[in-house]
């Protein structure tokens, strides 16, 4: 099998730390990234990673350096997994603008800088594969994680159109839409409440915390074997054995059901609606 070398943003902890790992186990090759001292990811380094400090957020010239020091470093990048986030709760009305910001800086456009960055080595040896970690709430909103949801959904579509773009230059795109995994994104010191609460929103938020104190620690979702099954996609390996790649794959049972679900409901209303939906051309 052919030997990749991946590079993986946000290692401190959860899925990228065991995408490292679980590359590292493939005898491919791992660049793990993480915001901070790098001293954070050490232990990734002793288990045979190359290691960089790299915060998504930074400005486009700072996560464009420090790429390009990377590729040269390593002798070239075969696939890039955007796996770098965090969740900013609240709904529209108590979100402002600086958080709904901050999440997207993040989760979205940190997402489209490291792709950026590494583009033009990938047009330039025309192979290169870009992974995009999303979510399920990246296809069903979020009543009270607008923040998150929005900027999951927004992944979708720079997703769907790279894809398209860069098809012809040997370069493809995958999105993985998981459901609830066992990592620390819940954990309170990772998950933003930044909102200035309004009164008619209590039972909502009261329901949410409720539910996300019940689900931390109880997330169905094992990483090991969610990482096992992307990495299985994007070699083409294992699970995925002589498959094509997806365009998408949702990753957990919750995942499953809630996509299946847009879907069918989806359907229903282009059946519902087809004649009128059909009626608004020129005559
Ligand atoms: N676990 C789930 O249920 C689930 C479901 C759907 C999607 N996801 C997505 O999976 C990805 C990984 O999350 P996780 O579940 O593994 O949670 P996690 O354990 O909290 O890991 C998130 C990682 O992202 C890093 N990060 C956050 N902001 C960053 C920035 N500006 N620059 C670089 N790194 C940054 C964190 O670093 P710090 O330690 O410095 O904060 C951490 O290493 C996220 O994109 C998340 O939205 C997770």
């Amino acid at each position: 099998m052919t030997q990749l070398t991946w590079l993986v943003t946000g290692c401190s902890s959860g899925l990228g730390e065991e995408f490292i790992r679980g590359i590292l186990s493939r005898g491919d090759k791992a660049i793990a990234t993480s915001r901070g001292p790098i001293s954070r990811i050490q232990k990734l380094k002793e288990a045979g990673a190359s290691t960089y400090s790299l915060d998504v957020s930074a400005p486009k010239l700072e996560v464009d350096s420090i790429m390009s020091l990377i590729i040269q470093e390593n002798g070239g990048i075969d696939v890039l997994v955007n796996n770098a986030g965090y969740v900013e709760n609240g709904t529209l009305e108590e979100s402002s603008r600086e958080t709904i910001l901050a999440q997207y800086e993040t989760n979205l456009f940190g997402s489209i800088k490291a792709t950026q960055a590494l583009l033009p080595h990938f047009r330039q040896k025309r192979s290169g594969t870009v992974v995009f970690i999303g979510s399920m709430y990246g296809w069903g909103g979020l009543p009270s994680g607008l923040p998150y949801a929005s900027s999951k959904f927004a992944l979708e579509g720079v997703h769907e159109s790279l894809k398209e773009s860069v098809a012809h230059l040997g370069i493809k795109s995958i999105i993985f839409e998981l459901g609830f995994f066992r990592t620390q994104v819940l954990h309170p010191n990772n998950f933003k409440s930044r909102i200035s609460e309004i009164g008619d929103y209590d039972a909502l938020r009261a329901g949410t915390a409720e539910f996300l104190q019940a689900l931390q620690g109880n997330e169905p979702g094992d990483p090991k074997k969610g990482i096992k099954v992307m990495i299985d996609v994007v070699k083409g390996e294992g699970v995925a054995a002589g498959k094509a790649m997806p365009e998408r794959l949702p990753l957990g049972v919750d995942a499953l059901d809630l996509v299946r679900k847009k879907c069918e409901d989806t359907l229903a209303i282009c059946k519902e609606w087809e004649h009128i939906i059909n009626s608004t051309n020129f005559d």
